[in-house]
């Protein structure tokens, strides 16, 4: 071996990076078996027919969204299909309007509205939305509220009203319904407690 000579570190570098290479490719596999739909992490787009919790679990010491029994949105059943044309939807509006502007998921985003990817189960939603909407559930609170949020505002900060139609936040509704039983690891840390 001699250090002296270029193509000693040559073949350095060319295996180097085959091997990370070799390592990225796997870490690349491995990350999506946890955030695919349906993964270890994210849950299939049908679990918006299930009731969605979030526990405590102190082996972990965070909050997990906990999948519990059938919970249809808007008391109808939706299959495989019809659930994925609806995080279709539900996605093109936040993108389109774009939410992210005011808001966070996963803690991206601005920070001038609250975080969404726990919206779904925030208690004003019963405590608030609900009595003031004059809506008998949760999603039809929520439609409501995404619709004229302008007529609905809690806070010193309002949410403009942004044109949403009602299939458009129907279909937010259960993208957001969806993104509450993603895994999280516990993101946002003591959520609506401040509210219970
Ligand atoms: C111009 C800034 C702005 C934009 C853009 C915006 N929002 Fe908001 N949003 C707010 C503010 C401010 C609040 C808090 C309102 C309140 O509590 O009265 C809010 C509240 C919400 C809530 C209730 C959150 C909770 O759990 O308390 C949801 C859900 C929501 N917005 C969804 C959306 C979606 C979906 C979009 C895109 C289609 C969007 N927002 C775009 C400012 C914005």
């Amino acid at each position: 071996m001699d250090i002296q000579d270029p193509s000693f570190w040559r073949a350095g570098a060319v295996s180097t990076t085959l091997v990370m290479l070799v390592v990225l490719a796997f870490l690349s596999v491995d990350s999506m078996r946890y955030i695919t739909a349906g993964g270890i992490n994210v849950p299939g787009y049908e679990v918006i027919n299930q009731h969605i919790g979030y526990e405590y679990d102190w082996n972990r010491r965070a909050d997990v969204p906990v999948i519990g029994g059938p919970e249809p949105l808007f008391g109808k059943v939706v299959a495989p299909a019809e659930a994925a044309a609806l995080m279709r939807t539900g996605k093109l509006v936040i993108q389109g309007r774009a939410c992210m502007d005011c808001h966070t998921i996963f803690g991206n985003g601005a920070y001038y509205a609250p975080d969404l990817t726990k919206a779904w189960l925030d208690p004003a939603w019963s405590q608030i939305w609900m009595p003031m909407t004059g809506k008998a559930t949760r999603e039809e609170a929520m439609v409501e509220f995404l619709m004229h949020p302008d007529k609905y505002p809690t806070w010193t900060r309002a949410m403009p009203n942004l044109g949403i139609t009602e299939a458009e936040a129907r279909a937010t509704v259960a993208y957001l319904k969806w993104l509450s039983a993603i895994d999280t690891n516990g993101f946002p840390a003591n959520f609506g407690r401040s509210m219970q």
